[in-house]
């Protein structure tokens, strides 16, 4: 393959858990998920250029605590994605603008990747199905297919078999990080130990977001992670979500294994001044919209 130099630019949007269950442990270690996913405007910028070269890869961050090493997602991205297409003629480089907040639960880390495979994909100019596209991201973790295409959807398996539903409803979202940060294996450990009590009705979230009805959805997001929290942490979630909903929040929930926090707002205005009040709680507090599917990548 010839390959003339290419700069891709592409914007690596945040996500939310609107819903998270954990169903039990499966065969090969992971859980087995179902979970309603929502791609937020908050994202990363991610860079990555391609030129003729011998394979070489080099990644650099705005975040000096990230790794700038095959540790990095993105990093992996482009490595797995040249090996599984058998191209070694080209030297990606890609700079990663961070503004989604890390260790979050907002699916940073995931979506720098997908990001760097729609840009690998669109610079190399190889025919890839969606499918396949899907397949390569799971092999690099699993938030990943989802962050490939975003929207609104729903997640199974391991959390990488995603079924794309219609798209959320506008409204208007709040997003506080909490001082902590969760170990991801240390919760699905943890969520082993405890009895779960309650879990979403994921098949009426998934009803209210088709039928376009925020009170429907807002009374059915929820997450078991939350269940597992104890503590200060516990507490910490508690208050952010007490805040969300006395700012006038339709709901407030964690997303993923946290620790983030967000709300969702009737309107854009009353995130807007909700989030002007949390940001004097928190350092890390974002104010956004939902975003629709990708349609072409
Ligand atoms: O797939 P990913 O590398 O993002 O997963 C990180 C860790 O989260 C896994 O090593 C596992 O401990 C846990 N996990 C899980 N079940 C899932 C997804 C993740 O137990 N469905």
């Amino acid at each position: 393959m010839d390959m003339i130099d290419t700069i891709i630019k592409e914007k690596a949007y945040g996500k939310l858990n609107l819903s998270l269950d954990v169903l039990g442990k499966r065969e090969d270690g992971y859980h087995e998920m179902l979970m309603v996913m929502q791609t937020i405007s908050l994202h990363d910028d991610v860079t990555v250029t391609v030129t003729g070269g011998t394979g070489k890869i080099s990644v650099s961050t705005n975040k000096h605590f990230l790794p700038n090493n095959e540790k990095n997602l993105g990093y992996k991205a482009a490595q797995i994605f040249m090996t599984e297409l058998g191209i070694n003629n080209i030297d990606v480089g890609i700079k990663i603008m961070k503004h989604i907040p890390v260790c979050a639960g907002m699916g940073g880390g995931s979506s720098d990747a997908a990001a760097v495979l729609r840009a690998m994909k669109r610079a190399t100019g190889v025919t890839l199905t969606a499918q396949d596209l899907l397949r390569l991201g799971a092999k690099i973790g699993s938030d990943i297919p989802f962050c490939i295409y975003g929207g609104t959807a729903i997640a199974r398996g391991r959390g990488t078999e995603i079924e794309n539903i219609r798209n959320l409803f506008d409204c208007g979202i709040v997003a506080v990080k909490p001082f902590f940060s969760v170990s991801t294996p240390a919760l699905f450990n943890k969520i082993d130990s405890v009895k779960v009590m309650i879990h979403p009705d994921t098949e009426g979230l998934v009803a209210a977001i088709e039928s376009g009805s925020l009170c429907e959805t807002a009374r059915r997001c929820f997450n078991v992670f939350e269940e597992a929290l104890t503590g200060k942490e516990a507490a910490t979630v508690r208050s952010a979500k007490d805040m969300l909903l006395n700012e006038g929040a339709e709901c407030a929930c964690m997303t993923g294994t946290g620790s983030a926090v967000f709300g969702i707002f009737e309107t854009h205005e009353g995130a807007k001044a909700a989030g002007e009040v949390l940001g004097r709680e928190f350092k890390e507090c974002f104010v956004a919209t939902p975003v629709e599917k990708a349609s072409e990548i």
